[in-house]
C-alpha cells in the first residue's frame, strides 16, 4: 500500500437529499484514510439553498477559491421549492453553473448503465436494456446557456421577448469531441454525434467539425451524425446501438436525462465535469449524482447514496489516479446489489429494503 501525498477533497452537500448521500461518501472516504493509507483531506461546505440561507448568495467567493484549489470537488444537489421564487441570478442552480463555467468544466460524462440486478426496474423491456452501456459526452460551458445576448425585455405593446443565445466556436466544439473519441477508444471505439443541423447553422458547423477532426485524427473511430431529435427517440427504440453519444449542452442535458432513465435508476448513476490539463497536468473538476435534490425524501434517510458513491469512484479514477480503489469501490457497490439490498428507488418484490446509511455501511462491509 503506498501512501499518497495528501489530496484535498471539498464536499459540498448543498440540499434536498445531498447532505444524506455526501454523508455516505464522507464515510467512504474515511474508511480509505483509515484502511488504505490514504490521506485525503476533507472539507465541507455549503452550496446552493443551504448557502442562500446562510450567506444571501448560492456560493461565496470563499467556496469559490476552496473548489478551485481542489483535487475533487464532490455536490450532493442544489435547488428545491424553497428557493423556486427567488430572482433567477439568485437561485441555487446558477453555483452550480457558475462553478462548470469559471473552473471551465467543459466535458461531462454521464454514463447510463443497466445494472444486471436492476434490469426489470426500467420501464422498457429487459432485452432492450439489459447490458445497456452508454457514455453522454456533453458540452458543459457552451452552447444555450451560457450565450449572450440573452435576458427578458420589453417590447411594443406591453409584451415581453425572452432571448437566448446559442453559438459554438471551432475550439469549443473540437476540445469536447476530443474527449468523446478519446474515450471511446477505450470502449467500442463508436460516437455517436448529435446535433440539429437541419435546422440550426451551429449544428451545421458542430458535425463539420467533429467529422474534420475524426478525419484528421481519428480514422479509426466509427463516427454517426444523428439528429438530436432522432437520437432521442433511437434511445427508446434499441439503445444498445451506441457507445458514446456526443452532444452539446443543451441536447446533452435532455438525451443524458433520456438515457438515465433507460436504466430504471437515475439513484444509481453518477458524473464527471472535467475541464483540460493544467501547466501542472492538473486537472479540475466536480463529481455529482445525475439524479436532483428530491426535496420529496429529504430528511427521512430513504435517499440512494450509490450515485453519489459511484461519483466518488469515478473522481478516484479521472482525478486521483487511484484506479485500483474506484474498482473496488465499483465492486462493491455490485456485490451489495448481489446481496439483493436496495433503497427505497429500487426496491423489488424478495430484495431488502434499506436506509441511507445502511447502504453506506453495506457498501463498507464489502470493501474490506
Ligand atoms: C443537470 C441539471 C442542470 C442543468 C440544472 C440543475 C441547472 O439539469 O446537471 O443536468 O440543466 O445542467
Ligand atoms: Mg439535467
Amino acid at each position: 500500500m503506498n501512501k499518497t501525498k495528501s489530496r484535498k477533497i471539498l464536499l459540498l452537500p448543498g440540499d434536498g437529499i445531498g447532505p444524506e448521500v455526501v454523508r455516505e461518501v464522507k464515510k467512504v472516504i474515511e474508511w480509505f484514510n483509515k484502511n488504505k493509507s490514504l490521506d485525503f483531506s476533507l472539507e465541507e461546505e455549503l452550496i446552493g439553498g443551504a448557502s442562500i440561507d446562510a450567506n444571501k448568495i448560492p456560493i461565496t467567493d470563499e467556496v469559490f477559491y476552496k473548489s478551485l484549489e481542489s483535487d475533487a470537488v464532490i455536490l450532493g444537489a442544489c435547488g428545491g421549492p424553497k428557493w423556486d421564487n427567488l430572482e433567477f441570478s439568485k437561485k441555487p442552480e446558477r453555483a452550480l453553473l457558475k462553478l462548470r463555467k469559471e473552473l471551465k468544466l467543459f466535458a461531462n460524462l454521464r454514463p447510463a448503465i443497466c445494472f444486471k440486478q436492476l434490469v426489470d426496474s426500467s420501464t422498457l423491456k429487459p432485452e432492450v436494456v439489459s447490458g445497456l452501456d452508454i457514455m453522454i459526452v456533453r458540452e458543459l460551458t457552451g452552447g444555450i446557456y451560457f450565450g449572450e445576448p440573452r435576458g427578458i425585455e420589453p417590447i411594443e405593446n406591453n409584451e415581453r421577448k425572452g432571448i437566448n443565445t446559442h453559438s459554438y466556436t471551432t475550439g469549443e466544439i473540437q476540445r469536447i469531441a476530443r474527449v468523446a473519441f478519446d474515450l471511446a477508444k477505450k470502449r467500442k471505439n463508436k460516437v455517436t454525434s448529435c446535433e440539429k443541423s437541419n435546422v440550426m447553422e451551429a449544428g451545421v458547423l458542430w458535425r463539420e467539425e467533429v467529422q474534420a477532426l475524426k478525419d484528421k485524427e481519428y480514422q479509426k473511430i466509427e463516427l454517426h451524425h444523428m439528429l438530436a431529435d432522432n437520437c432521442a427517440m433511437q434511445l427508446l427504440r434499441n439503445p444498445k446501438q451506441f457507445d458514446v453519444i456526443l452532444a452539446d449542452n443543451l441536447f446533452g442535458d435532455m438525451l443524458s436525462d433520456e438515457a438515465a432513465m433507460l436504466t430504471g435508476s437515475l439513484g444509481l448513476l453518477p458524473s464527471a465535469s472535467l475541464g483540460s490539463k493544467d501547466k501542472n497536468g492538473k486537472i479540475r473538476s466536480l463529481y455529482e449524482p445525475i439524479h436532483g435534490s428530491a426535496p420529496d425524501i429529504a430528511g427521512k434517510n430513504i435517499a440512494n447514496p450509490i450515485a453519489t458513491i459511484l461519483s466518488l469512484s469515478m473522481a478516484l479514477r479521472y482525478s486521483l489516479n487511484l484506479d485500483k480503489e474506484a474498482s473496488l469501490l465499483d465492486t462493491a457497490v455490485q456485490k451489495v446489489l448481489d446481496d439483493g439490498l436496495r433503497t427505497k428507488d429500487i426496491m423489488s418484490n424478495g430484495k431488502k429494503e434499506v436506509s441511507t446509511t445502511d447502504m453506506g455501511d453495506a457498501i463498507i462491509s464489502k470493501l474490506k
